[in-house]
């Protein structure tokens, strides 16, 4: 499994960023914004880490892929506070540093580089979409670096490599819910149409679960529609599966793109229940299907009425500052800090971890996150030894939009 070297130097051959760590003499600065210049020298790959102990946040805050990585951002912001009033890591504070991963893969890498080499965290959380950790990821890989996935559903990632872990359940445990309570809402669906956005890797192993389950629950696969996720005018998909004539539609798409299908299949007539995937599984869909997105049914890994202690302070603070219930996103990057924070603790409690190097500490880090169990908003979660997260509870919401279109929420089912 994971290796314990101490290394005296730190020898990252990411991408053209060649570097050898020496700590201790400048200072860093600024370090929740989204910037790239500050410099991070308070750890040192010799002498071990001072200050805060740095984690590094790689979401999107921009392109489109920030509808759903600013849910993740707001839910590790929550975090770092909480961690903090609490006594952050045996009376050291976290502090997060974040870096905007972007939309897409060279965004993710720009961001992974910046956190490793520069800002030198002990591990990062992200990055938002699955197609960008199959690129980034393994940069944290050669460096010996950990990652959280805290969005990232698609099957293969914890396998990407030793280093790679995720809090977000992959959709062959989520996916499957939703079908079945579709199902139960309505009998008497048989016709299924699918479709899913064919340049994503998370869509496309989505897409494969959705298939796999309209056979296994007995219903009849009349159609299967490719879109992109940049896509925005989806009238031939549409009208070919509304041709088909389908009592079920199931999207595997992102949330502009998803929002933008749902609406045109209500524009163009469609009656029938509309499962979305995780992609859409936020509430800024809300402006882009506005009033159409009523009745999409969504698999969900996070209830806000999930009960507990921790939940309970995640979702007051959460709703205290954005006026609506917490989303999985957000509770999702919530407890991958929380698992760098509790496993954290508990090394320090073994050897103070501001005498371990930082090379060192990464690695122990690692395993330490792989061999805890978390009380987290989502419930009691722990790691298989590849890095899958080991959780229990799961459940179906369906969107319910006020009469004025803009306003709405995730009903949860019984
Ligand atoms: N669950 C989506 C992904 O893995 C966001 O890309």
């Amino acid at each position: 499994m994971k290796k314990t070297i101490a290394r005296a130097t730190a020898l990252f051959a990411s991408g053209a960023v060649l570097l050898t760590a020496c700590g201790g003499s400048n200072t860093s600065t600024n370090t929740t914004s989204n910037t790239s210049t500050n410099t991070a020298t308070n750890t040192s790959a010799t002498r071990g880490v001072s200050g805060p102990i740095r984690i590094g946040i790689a979401f999107a805050q921009t392109s489109n892929v920030a509808l759903l990585g600013q849910e993740g951002v707001a839910g590790a912001k929550i975090a770092e506070k909480y961690f903090n009033d609490k006594g952050g890591i045996n009376g050291t504070p976290i502090k997060l540093v974040f870096q905007d991963a972007g939309g897409d893969e060279a965004g993710a890498i720009n961001a992974f580089q910046t956190l490793i080499n520069k800002d030198k965290v002990v591990g990062i959380v992200g990055p938002t979409l699955s197609q960008q950790a199959f690129s980034a990821n393994p940069i944290a890989e050669r460096a010996k670096v950990p990652v959280i996935g805290a969005s990232n559903t698609a099957k293969g990632i914890p396998e990407i490599g030793k280093y790679v872990a995720r809090v977000s359940a992959p959709v062959s445990i989520v996916a499957p819910n939703s079908v079945k309570a579709a199902l139960k809402q309505n009998p008497k669906i048989r016709r299924v149409a699918v479709f899913y956005a064919q340049n994503d890797a998370f869509n496309k192993s989505e897409t494969e679960i959705f298939q796999k389950t309209v056979k296994e629950q007995g219903l009849e696969l009349v159609t299967v529609q490719k879109f992109q996720t940049t896509d925005t005018d989806f009238q031939t998909q549409a009208t070919n599966a509304i041709n088909s004539k389908p009592d079920l539609i199931i999207i595997s798409g992102l949330a502009a793109d998803g929002g933008n299908l749902v609406r045109q299949l209500r524009e163009l007539g469609y009656k029938g229940i509309i499962i979305g995937g995780n992609g859409l599984n936020t509430s800024n869909v809300f402006s882009v299907c506005k009033a159409l997105c009523d009745g999409v049914m969504i698999a969900q890994a996070y209830s806000p009425e999930h009960p507990g202690e921790i939940n309970a302070a995640f979702r007051k603070a959460y709703v205290e500052q954005y006026k609506k219930e917490p989303p999985q996103f957000s509770a999702q990057a919530f407890t991958a800090v929380q698992v760098y924070v509790d496993a954290l603790k508990a090394l320090d409690k073994k050897t103070k971890i501001s005498t371990i190097p930082l090379n060192q500490l990464r690695t122990e880090l690692n395993q330490q996150v792989l061999a805890g169990k978390y009380n987290t908003p989502l419930g009691v979660i722990s790691f298989t030894p590849e890095g899958e997260v080991v959780q229990k509870d799961f459940y179906v919401a369906q969107i319910k939009m006020e009469n004025n279109g803009s306003n709405g929420k995730f009903a949860f089912l019984k």
